[in-house]
């Protein structure tokens, strides 16, 4: 019997999960079920990651405490975990007591193996908030291509990299105010004195051979980068302990929380930590995305080999979701959360609809809504479902029959596939697992058509044949239902259900069972309706467009001089606006007035017949050439007002305090003279 601690990532507390971060949550549900099935002691163990700078600004933004809004999240973490039949052993948080006493003990050793040195750094910090600014927080004019609004560490436009401090007026997105560049005192883990250690044990099979190759190429090839490791406070997390002021950066507490949660889990069943993170007998196996493989393949290794924890047996490394081969999006209804799926759909659809996708390689995984309606209603309900819900109720009289009858060797053949069934499970290749279930399926299905049960029901003196042909046709069901389980554990319940027992046992498969009762048949799964697949996607759509409703955190960094300068009017009733006719007029000729040194006289056409003379004193800003032609909105029921030069009929609309900036506000493409504006 092995023992075997799993985990998942620590998903952050700032948002809801979505079925992006479930694809790593039910591969890692699938393997625990599988391993505890064999008859392995296995723990998974995971937590909600919370701190660090998002969390401290999504909770601001909520008007409520960190601890408060993390306290929310991991119910409803933990809730939609259930919902989707994700089953910890623990599900812990990294602000516990727990992990601050795991915290000390690496800092410590990192510490006494002298790890860890001090520098200062220069990082912007947001005046107005009294906060550094991580990089996301930042954005400005990109110093290489000068593209504007471009995020702190790389140019969306041109793809270059550069630090915050280099953006050209760069802007704080926290505040909306330019940040300045401030010099704070860094901790930093130097993780180059291990690194022999670290390119022997990522070369030693603990990782998949792409991200072996990848760190041997990239980054043990020359010396690693000493670690960043604390930020100056405020900062939502634990201070470090001997450099008060500072706190440990969230990376540093986060895979920490593994150890935390297990130790709470230590706790509740009388057990020690050391047999877990400390012992040879233990396999210690991360599930992970690979957008995080750094902090888990360089210097969580590193951590633990200081401070004498066991390192991992094994990373394994998925890919990212996309939703029709695209990245899941808000606006096309694709970042769809895992609540929101959980109304409409029923969750064993995407724990087999993912199985059939992952493999043990670190690739990208898609989910088409065709082939996910496709999959589930042709393997599931048309292969493996079926097969039970054509032949239970024929013998809920007469039960199984005495004795297993001959079935030309079929349920051989189905208990035969089982090691290798489970060779595929273990290795994390669902896809093939999946296959070779539904090529079992595949042969059982004929062999209920052949031998056509609701045809020997009409006949009495068929009864024993009748019975016969269901138990085999049963008994080929269970064994697909223990092969599945992993996958669909609420499948594996109703199977059992059948025949008054539980399917936990990977070992169950090898024997058929005969000679009991078999229950009424109860409905098993339905049928994917792809109309809810629809709705589900316009409702997470919706949901994303009344979010972005928010005012958003503004990034233009717009002063209030002119508020200031002439601030708003008193408030008028809607009644009283529409007083006030504006509309879209085209200036057909534009001329100077020779006497007036500010004014231009504008001829302007409301459409057909309606020209109206307007002087307007713009000359300061604009030449009346460059008005020919174009649209203005102008206000069309001004009393006309005699004037030097002749009769001004109305006036047209500008903003700016005046001389050259004078800005005339013109309506977008599309719009046409005499048009009201309102
Ligand atoms: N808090 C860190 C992990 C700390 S582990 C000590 C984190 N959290 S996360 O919420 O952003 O992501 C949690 C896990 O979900 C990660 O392994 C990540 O790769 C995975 N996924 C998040 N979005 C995903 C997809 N769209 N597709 C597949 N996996 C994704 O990272
Ligand atoms: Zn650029």
């Amino acid at each position: 019997m092995r023992k075997i601690l799993v985990t998942s990532a620590l998903p952050y507390a700032n948002g809801p999960i979505h079925i992006g971060h479930l694809v790593e949550y039910l591969q890692t549900d699938i393997w625990v079920r599988f391993q505890k099935m064999r008859g392995n002691r296995c723990l998974y163990i995971c937590a909600d990651d919370t701190h660090g700078t998002a969390i401290s600004i999504r909770a601001q933004k909520e008007g409520r405490s960190e601890e408060d809004l993390i306290a929310d999240m991991s119910e409803a973490h933990q809730r939609d975990f259930a919902g989707f039949g994700i089953e910890f052993d623990n599900y812990g948080s990294t602000n516990s007591e727990e992990s601050l006493k795991f915290c000390h003990e690496i800092w410590q050793s990192l510490r006494d193996a002298e790890m860890v040195v001090e520098r200062d750094i220069d990082q912007l910090f947001d005046v107005d908030k009294g906060v550094f600014l991580a990089d996301r927080f930042v954005r400005g004019t990109c110093p290489v291509c000068g593209s504007q609004d471009q995020p702190g560490d790389n140019c969306d436009k041109c793809n270059a990299t550069y630090s915050p401090a280099e953006l050209v007026n760069p802007v704080s997105t926290l505040s909306g105010t330019t940040p300045e560049i401030r010099s704070a005192k860094h901790l930093f883990v130097q993780i180059e004195k291990l690194h022999d250690f670290l390119a022997e044990w990522t070369q030693s099979g603990t990782l998949p051979p792409e991200s072996a190759n990848y760190l041997k190429n990239f980054f043990l090839n020359e010396p690693l980068r000493d670690w960043d490791i604390s930020r100056p406070g405020p900062y939502f997390g634990f201070e470090i302990p001997d450099s008060p002021g500072n706190y440990w950066y969230v990376w540093f507490d986060a895979p920490i929380g593994y150890i935390g949660s297990t130790q709470q889990w230590c706790d509740a069943n009388g057990e020690k930590i050391e047999d877990w993170w400390k012992s040879d007998q233990t396999e210690i196996h991360h599930f992970i995305g690979k957008d995080i493989q750094y902090f888990h393949t360089l210097f969580w290794p590193a951590m633990l080999k200081t401070a004498g924890f066991k390192l991992p047996t094994k990373v394994h490394i998925h890919g990212f979701l996309t939703v029709d081969g695209e990245k899941m999006s808000k606006s096309r209804g694709t970042f769809i959360e895992g609540a929101k799926y959980l109304e409409h759909l029923d969750p064993s659809y995407l724990r087999y609809y993912y199985a059939t996708r992952l493999s043990s390689k670190v690739e990208d995984l898609d989910l088409n809504p065709e082939e996910f309606v496709n999959k589930v209603n042709s393997d599931l309900v048309g292969k493996v479902v079926n097969l039970a819900s054509r032949t239970a109720k024929f013998i809920k009289d007469t039960g199984l029959s005495a004795e297993y009858p001959n079935d030309g060797g079929l349920f051989e053949t189905f208990a035969s596939r089982g090691s290798e069934i489970a060779e595929a499970y273990e290795a994390g290749d669902y896809s093939k697992a999946m296959r070779m279930v539904m090529e079992l399926a595949d042969q059982a299905n004929p062999f209920v058509e052949t031998n056509a049960p609701w045809d020997l029901r009409k006949d009495p003196d068929k009864a024993k044949q009748l019975q016969e042909v269901c138990t085999v046709a049963l008994n080929l069901f269970r064994t697909l239902a223990i092969y599945l389980a992993p996958v669909l554990p609420d499948l594996a319940t109703k199977a059992g259900e059948l025949f008054g027992e539980k399917l936990d046992c990977w070992t169950m498969a090898q024997t058929p069972v005969t000679d009991r009762p078999v229950a009424k048949f109860k409905h098993m799964m339905q049928r994917v309706d792809p109309e809810k697949i629809e709705i589900m996607i316009e409702e997470s759509r919706e949901k994303s467009e009344t979010e972005q409703a928010a005012p958003p955190i503004s990034s233009w960094n717009d002063s209030d001089e002119a508020l200031k300068a002439d601030p708003i009017a008193e408030e008028i009733s809607i009644e009283e606006f529409f007083k006030t006719d504006l509309r879209v007029a085209r200036i057909i000729a534009a001329n100077e007035v020779p006497e007036a040194r500010k004014l231009v006289q504008l001829t302007l056409s409301l459409g057909g017949e309606e020209i109206r003379n307007v002087f307007a004193g713009i000359k300061s800003a604009y030449q009346p050439e460059e008005l020919e032609g174009r649209l203005v909105v102008m206000v069309a029921n001004l009393a006309p007002r005699k004037m030097k030069f002749g009769v001004s009929e109305g006036m047209i609309i500008a903003s700016g305090p005046g001389g050259k900036e004078i800005f005339l506000l013109s309506p977008d493409a599309g719009a046409v003279p005499g048009q009201r504006v309102g």
